[in-house]
């Protein structure tokens, strides 16, 4: 645990958080500062994310880098991208392993230039046996894809109809081994899931802040783990203080 923030409940932390990490362009816009300064001001805001999760004890952490839509941005924002995850993995990559941070890539790896493709594969094989944190980056991600992906694969193994469960489906997922999230974090204030881990997050707690990525930092995660210490998770079911049935 950190030394400035006070202690969190350790029963109540989340093993597995995700971020829609979303503002970079206004955050620049509002500066006078090119898109891209946004990304690489969200590269340092990334890093400090990181640090904090191990500090906190989360076990996993799903980041949203790269969705299948953002394809459609104006070229020189998507080179910009590329090239951020090409430094990060090039500056950052030896630090990451030394800290215990296994890497993982979910999404279409073969829609990325090759030289990405075996940038990240070579970190992900260097990091694989790492256990201090999973960091999960949702790279050329979209979770409609996601799914389309799974019903292939599941034809192509034969599998029957009624052989189809909710494990199975999970297991057919990117995100294969990885618990499903249990905290989802969107920064910037927009109120949508813009299809990420639509799967995964059947159940997960959400937390909205209207602070741009750029400008979220280790107290204001905090702050969200300490709304989520405070979640009745129900699951559909009902509180067992209240004993009548919710949603
Ligand atoms: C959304 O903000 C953010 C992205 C599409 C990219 C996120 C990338 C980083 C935080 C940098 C780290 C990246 C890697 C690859 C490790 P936006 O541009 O949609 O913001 P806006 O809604 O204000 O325009």
């Amino acid at each position: 645990m950190s030394d400035e923030l006070p202690a969190l409940p350790s029963d109540k932390i989340p093993h597995h958080v995700a971020m829609i990490m979303d503002g970079n362009g206004r955050w620049a816009i509002s500066r006078g500062l090119p898109r891209l300064a946004g990304h690489r001001a969200g590269t340092e805001s990334l890093r400090r994310i990181i640090r904090a999760s191990v500090d906190f004890g989360v076990k996993y952490l799903t980041i949203y880098a790269f969705s299948t839509e953002n394809w459609g941005r104006p070229p020189e924002e998507v080179r910009g991208l590329m090239r951020i995850l090409e430094n990060v993995i090039d500056k950052e990559l030896v630090e990451l392993h030394k800290e215990g941070v296994q890497l993982r890539h979910i999404g279409r790896l073969e829609g990325l230039d090759p030289n990405i493709q075996a940038k990240l594969q070579k970190a992900i094989e260097l990091t694989k046996k790492n256990d201090k944190l999973v960091l999960n980056v949702a790279f050329n991600y979209g979770g409609r894809d996601e799914i389309i992906d799974a019903i292939q694969h599941m034809i192509e193994d034969g599998v029957l109809a009624a052989e189809v469960t909710d494990d199975m489906v999970s297991n057919y997922m990117y995100t294969v081994g990885i618990p499903d999230p249990d905290l989802i974090i969107r920064t910037s204030g927009e109120l949508r899931v813009s299809n990420f881990l639509i799967w995964q997050a059947a159940y997960s707690e959400w937390y909205i802040t209207s602070t741009n990525w750029p400008d979220f930092n280790k107290e204001e995660y905090h702050r969200a783990l300490e709304a989520f210490a405070q979640r009745d998770r129900r699951y559909g079911g009902v509180t067992a203080a209240v004993g009548k049935v919710h949603g």
